[in-house]
This record gives structure tokens, sequence and C-alpha cells, in this order.
């Protein structure tokens, strides 16, 4: 389809579905049970979640850095997966505060974005044999035209739209996750987690990177975060990124 008239006809769908997306989640959230399990910026249906996202053709709308529509302390999970490095840093920073206040004591919240400290280890010290990382494989399959081993650190911070957000690193994620209110994070590996609801929860797409990944090599850029504050209750976070940069974050309250 021709760009323009692609344009044209998502800004249709999205005028026309949105009133809907919200009056739809409006009344999953009314008949979920508690404590609900939300994944902000999400594209695939999961058994148990509530699934959210601003798309054009989401189901259930939910724009993560505006108030959410869910009472305080009625959550146990909250996922995002790639989302985090879409936003500014303050839109990120309201994310996270509305996962916090929806979560209930003990409650989790998992995120997963770009570790651009990974990238930048591989751009110092893979030298040339960078661009033979399987990472490349899966930007050229998305398109993308790989030149120089530089390529590793200008793509995630310039593409995919992320030049629009804010990159993160495990101290700068950590920091940002305090500051929020979490505590007790916790770096982890692709679909780690002792915590079934996040293990089970894998995108058909991250699953498919993985194993792509895993074939050829084991990953030394995915990273796990743990983080103790004392004060209110626990809440985890983790997530991961289709270029094997992973991170989980985890937030616990005594
Ligand atoms: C790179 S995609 C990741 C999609 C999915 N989570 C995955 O891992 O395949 C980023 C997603 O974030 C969503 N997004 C961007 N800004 C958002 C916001 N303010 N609130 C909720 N979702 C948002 C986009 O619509 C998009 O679907």
């Amino acid at each position: 389809m021709n760009r323009r008239v692609y344009v044209t006809v998502r800004a249709l769908v999205r005028t026309a579905n949105t009133p809907l997306a919200k009056a739809r989640l409006t009344r999953a959230l009314r008949k979920a049970a508690r404590p609900l399990k939300i994944e902000v910026g999400g594209i695939q249906k999961q058994d148990g979640w509530i699934v959210t996202n601003v798309n054009a053709v989401t189901k259930l709308y939910l724009d993560a850095t505006t108030r959410w529509p869910v009472e305080d302390g009625s959550a146990s999970h909250v996922f995002n997966d790639n989302v985090i490095e879409h936003l500014p840093l303050e839109a990120g920073r309201a994310m996270l505060a509305e996962a916090y206040r929806v979560l209930q004591p003990g409650g989790k919240i998992r995120t997963v974005t770009p570790d651009i400290r990974a990238h930048v280890d591989m751009y110092l010290n893979g030298g040339p044999a960078a661009l033979v990382d399987p990472m490349f494989d899966g930007y050229t399959a998305l398109g993308l035209k790989i030149e120089h081993p530089v390529d590793l650190i200008r793509i995630p911070i310039g593409e995919f739209g992320h030049h629009a957000g804010y990159i993160y690193d495990f101290e700068t994620l950590t920091a940002e996750l305090e500051r929020a209110g979490f505590h007790n994070v916790t770096r982890c590996r692709v679909s780690e987690s002792d915590d079934p609801a996040f293990s089970a929860w894998t995108s058909a797409r991250t699953r498919a990177a993985h194993r792509s990944l895993s074939k050829r090599r084991v990953n030394a850029n995915f990273f796990a975060i743990s983080l103790s504050k004392f004060g209110r209750a626990n809440r985890r976070v983790s997530g991961w990124h289709q270029d094997g940069c992973r991170t989980q974050i985890r937030k616990a309250v005594p």
C-alpha cells in the first residue's frame, strides 16, 4: 500500500478504534479477577493478562504514561517489553510511577529494554568481529543496513523509533525504578524468572529471537537487576529485548 494511503487509513482506524478500545478496557478491568496482571505496550494476547497498548488496532487502549484507570494496589504483575525505550525520560518515569501505584505490596514489575552498555562493550571489545555478531542477523532481517561495528551503538539508540525515547543501562534503569519506589531490582537473562507469571510470559517474537541467538552463542549481554528498598510493598519487574539485551527488575518490600 502507498505510504500516504497507509498513514491515512491507519489514522482513521485509530480514530474509530481508540474510544472503543478504551471502553473495552474499562469492561475488561471491571470483569477481571484481582489481583490483575497488566501488560503495557503489548501486542499479543496472553491468558490471565490484561494486554494493553496505544496502537491504532489495540483491543484494550491504555496510554502507560498517563493515569491508568486501575485502582491502587490491585495488580500483582506489570509487564512491559521493549516499550520504555520508546518513551522520553519523563514519560518513562510516569509509566513506572503508575506501575508502582497499581501494584499491590509484593507485586512485581518486569521491564525489557536494550542495555546500551552491553552494546557499547560489544563495540569496544568486538572490533571487526562484531560485524558477525548474530545480533546483526536480526537487524538485517528487519531491513536495517549494517556497514560498520559502530552500528551496534547507532541502531539501539537511533532506530526503531528509539531516537524519541530514552536509552538505559542497568544502573540508569535501577535508579529510575528506585526513584519510582521499587526495590529488589534483579537483572536477569531472557525468560529467566523465579515467578511463573513472568517466566511463562514470552512473546513469540522474543522466543524466536532467543532461539536464534542461542543456537549460535551464549548471550553475554543479557542482564538482570536486583533492587531493594525499605518501605512499601514488594514489586518486581523484568523484561527483554530482541537484540539480546534484557532487564529484570524486582521490587520487594519488607
Ligand atoms: C517495539 S514495540 C514492542 C511491542 C511488544 N511489547 C513486543 O515486545 O513485541 C513498542 C510498543 O510500545 C507501544 N507504546 C508506545 N508508547 C506507548 C504508551 N505511551 N503507552 C502504551 N504503549 C505504548 C507501541 O504502540 C508499541 O506497540
